[in-house]
């Protein structure tokens, strides 16, 4: 069993807390994907689980047993990482067979098990090649096909595709998908790109600065973020958000004023006591519903045709922006003035402190 358990793991740099007391558990076999901004702490809790970096605090546990102190070649994982620094003089095949020869396993071992990785990563054709010889995609898969030649019980994958262009990402996306199911290995996958995590993860683990904000499924997450940082992390174009104060409190939930004095409904629940508090709505893109007499109003400012869907860019008078996801043949003209409305179970309600109200 590999599971991967985290307990009060903290890291301090001298007196700057990086990662405070942090609890999280996978599960056996499951693909986790930590998102979250540059510099919130993702690498040094990945390094943590691998045993590169001491934790100030705290214990990491994985198939039950605590390796808080054990050196990382005995945790039974590999980790790729961004930089995915292959030796220039080896083959492909020697590349991928170091970690083995390194652990004295026999000849035919060897030469088995990296026939299999090349297999399962499709570099048969390419054994021979030195890395120069390779496209960048194709040398991040041979240092994936080294890290896992040792059949690691866990994978770690530090922003594995970050240095690679935009198509490739996506072909990489969908062979670390395959990988995982041929695999059946536990992955933790760290990126900040939100799509990655969206498409990839069992559950996402939403960071914000040195904490953990959430964890959830990443339908879960996108449909009820807890917070402000996590409803802004997930999503692309990304949740509106637009200052607001509660008007009203009813049965039904509550009542909002817009800053240009539009108002509208959420099912979100609120005290009596919250009447005029200030706090903040989001609404998602495809969630704004075209409608004469809705609250939310601007001109288009930009407009993005994607062929099945567009997505209209609309400057609000006060300064404030709006996208609104519209069919792909809606026509529309720049400057036109567009007005929405969204029914009141989509509007989600963030008090002064980011937190979410309840519904
Ligand atoms: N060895 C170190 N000494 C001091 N500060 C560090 C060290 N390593 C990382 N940090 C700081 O810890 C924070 C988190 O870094 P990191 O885990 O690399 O973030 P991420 O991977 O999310 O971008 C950053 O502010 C970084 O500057
Ligand atoms: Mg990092």
């Amino acid at each position: 069993m590999a599971t991967v358990d985290i307990r009060g793991l903290t890291k301090r740099f001298g007196t700057t807390t990086v990662l405070e007391p942090t609890d999280l558990s996978i599960a056996d076999g499951e693909f986790a994907v930590i998102v979250g901004p540059s510099g919130c702490g993702k690498s040094t809790l990945l390094r943590m689980i691998a045993g590169l970096e001491t934790p100030s605090a705290g214990r990491v546990l994985i198939g039950g047993e605590d390796v808080t102190d054990a050196a990382p070649a005995d945790r039974g994982l590999a980790m790729v990482f961004q930089s995915y620094a292959l030796y220039p003089h080896l083959t492909v095949a020697e590349n991928i067979a170091f970690p083995l020869k390194v652990a004295r396993r026999p000849r035919a071992e060897v030469r088995d098990r990296v026939a299999a990785v090349a297999e399962t990563l499709e570099l048969t054709p390419l054994l021979d090649r030195r890395p120069a010889a390779l496209s960048g995609g194709q040398r991040q898969r041979v240092s994936i096909a080294r890290a896992i030649v040792r059949e690691p019980r866990v994978l770690l994958l530090d922003e594995p595709l970050s240095n690679l262009d935009a198509e490739l990402r996506v072909r990489m996306r969908h062979e670390f998908a395959r990988l995982h199911g041929r695999l059946g290995a536990t992955m933790i996958y760290v990126t900040h790109d939100q799509l990655e995590a969206m498409t990839l993860a069992n559950r996402i683990v939403v960071m914000g600065a040195g904490r953990v904000e959430q964890v959830g499924a990443p339908l879960d997450l996108y449909a009820r973020p807890a917070s402000l940082a996590v409803a802004r992390a997930i999503g692309a174009p990304g949740i509106n958000l637009l200052p607001a104060t509660i008007d009203a409190v009813d049965g039904s939930g509550i009542v909002l004023r817009l800053s240009d004095g539009q108002m509208l409904r959420s099912i979100a629940r609120a005290e009596g006591g919250s009447v005029g508090a200030p706090v903040t709505i989001g609404i998602r893109p495809e969630h704004l519903e075209p409608d004469s007499d809705g609250p939310f109003v601007g001109a288009v400012e930009l407009f993005e045709r994607l062929g099945p869907l567009s997505f209209a860019h609309l400057g609000a008078g006060d300064g404030g922006s709006l996208v609104a996801q519209l069919p792909g043949d809606r026509a529309v003209t720049l400057g036109e003035r567009l007005r929405f409305g969204a029914q009141p179970f989509r509007v989600q309600v963030f008090d002064a402190a980011g937190d979410a109200l309840p519904r």
